[in-house]
């Protein structure tokens, strides 16, 4: 199918706000693809911190974001043949991912990547950019967010339950600083497209934000 014809619903928002299980649950109800672009940023982060490799060189990051030996098999991650699915997950590589999302070249270097994951019958995409930057033409774009305090308490949740050791205040100020980082940079900052639905679920539980994207996504399919 050419490739423009295939229906893509993109998620984008602050870290924490529940895109990812959000996309998850969307993707699987109408049998499509996921794309969890996160997972990219934090491939990077993870390979470069393997390689030793100086953070503030950006194009040698962009080099190792390019080479990425990635696959995602099911709900695994192999980095390299490696199973880094957990890995990943942890703070310390959030925290690098969002300092490598920065960089214009990373960001370029994972674009075809990305575009590759739309294939039939449908992509639900998550991340910062994918309304805005990645897939301008989607059918539906989603924005979703929710107060800081209640993304701390869910990322504070969701760390503890994969066995890794959080502490609530520091995950705020992570989560702060990070926003900060998102939203100001440069190249392909966080933000709603223009043309995006805004969703706000700091007060609502995950199966009624489904309801609400499914919902949309109803009223724009013809028949
Ligand atoms: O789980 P969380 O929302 O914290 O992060 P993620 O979606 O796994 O993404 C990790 C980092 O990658 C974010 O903090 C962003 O800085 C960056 N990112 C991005 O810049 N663009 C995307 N499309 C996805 C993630």
């Amino acid at each position: 199918m050419n490739s423009e014809l295939i229906p893509v619903i993109t998620i984008d928002g602050p870290t924490a706000s529940g895109k990812g299980t959000l996309a998850h649950r969307v993707a699987r109800v109408l049998g499509w693809h996921i794309l969890d672009s996160g997972a990219l940023y934090r491939l990077t982060a993870l390979a470069v911190m393997n390689a030793g490799q100086d953070i503030d060189d950006q194009f040698a990051v962009a080099e190792l974001a390019r080479g990425l030996d990635v696959r995602f098999e099911g709900g695994q991650i192999l980095l390299g043949g490696q199973d880094v699915t957990q890995a990943i997950r942890q703070e310390q590589v959030g925290n690098l991912a969002s300092r490598v999302a920065a960089y214009e070249p990373v960001r370029e270097a994972l674009l075809a990547r990305q575009r590759a994951f739309c294939r039939a019958p449908g992509l639900v995409a998550d991340g910062r950019d994918m309304g805005t930057v990645v897939f301008p033409n989607a059918r539906l774009k989603i924005f979703l967010d929710a107060n800081v305090e209640e993304r701390a308490l869910r990322r504070h949740k969701q760390l503890k339950e994969k066995g890794f050791s959080a502490n609530l205040s520091d995950l705020l100020e992570d989560l702060r600083a990070r926003d900060l980082r998102d939203r100001s940079r440069a190249h392909a900052p966080l933000e709603a497209a223009a043309d995006a639905v805004i969703v706000d679920s700091s007060h609502s539980g995950i199966e009624e934000t489904v309801k609400v994207v499914l919902d949309h996504w109803s009223a724009r399919v013809p028949g």
